[in-house]
């Protein structure tokens, strides 16, 4: 089995210091850049759009994870690949047609992905297997950082990854992730790895990460 793979959400960083920000991820040994769009309408929170993609395509040569929290995202996938995204992905009822957003990304050359909230089912995503190359579940409600994980949602990683099985899709997951409950999403063979707080917010963010991907529980 492929090392998990941990993308530090920059929604917990500073905002006025977002170069430092993705030039300390790359020393601290982060594999991907999570992006988190927000538009205050399809999450209650506001965070920032393609020029901050823009501006970050040109702090780093890391993979960039685009999370679009937003209404109708088929109106903006194409400009925030063209900004830089390595990979799009959004939440299939935001948009009124899921499948030709899932089509408009893959064409301009970026990876592709949906997003479960945790209300969401499982199967919901059985459709989608074939098309995407990933599928994000989200292990709190969409719209701020440092949120308390749902425990419903370990369950689902192993669903999910049952489901993947044999394909290339990756399963990620985003929101609440801690030293603590990391070890367990691992076990359930979980590929990518949102961590906001959790890597910011710590005394030594470069172990924090280490311990992530080690599944070691405390700094
Ligand atoms: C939640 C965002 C997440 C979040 C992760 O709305 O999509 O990416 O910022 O932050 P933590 O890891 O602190 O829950
Ligand atoms: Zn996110």
């Amino acid at each position: 089995m492929a090392d998990v793979l941990i993308a530090p959400s920059i929604l917990s960083a500073d905002f006025a210091a977002m170069g430092d920000a993705v030039k300390n991820l790359k020393k601290w040994n982060a594999d991907w850049v999570h992006c988190d769009v927000m538009d205050g309408e399809f999450v209650p929170n506001i965070t920032f759009g393609m020029p901050m993609v823009e501006a970050l395509r040109r702090n780093t040569d890391m993979f960039l994870d685009v999370h679009l929290m937003i209404v109708k995202p088929e109106r903006y996938v194409e400009r925030f690949v063209k900004a830089g995204a390595d990979l799009v992905t959004f939440h299939p009822e935001a948009s009124e047609d899921p499948f030709g957003t899932i089509e408009k990304i893959k064409a301009m050359g970026a990876k592709a992905g949906i997003v479960l909230n945790p209300d969401i089912p499982c199967n919901v995503a059985k459709d989608f297997v074939s098309k995407v190359d990933l599928i994000m579940l989200m292990g709190v409600f969409p719209g701020f950082g440092g949120q308390k994980f749902i425990p419903e949602v370990m369950e689902k990683i192993s669903e999910l990854k049952e489901m993947t099985k044999g394909t290339d899709v990756l399963v990620e997951l985003d929101g609440g992730v801690t030293l603590e409950n990391a070890p367990e999403m691992v076990k359930r063979g979980l590929d990518v790895m949102v961590a906001g707080n959790a890597v910011f917010k710590a005394a030594d963010p470069a172990r924090a990460i280490e311990c992530l991907k080690t599944g070691k529980t405390s700094l």
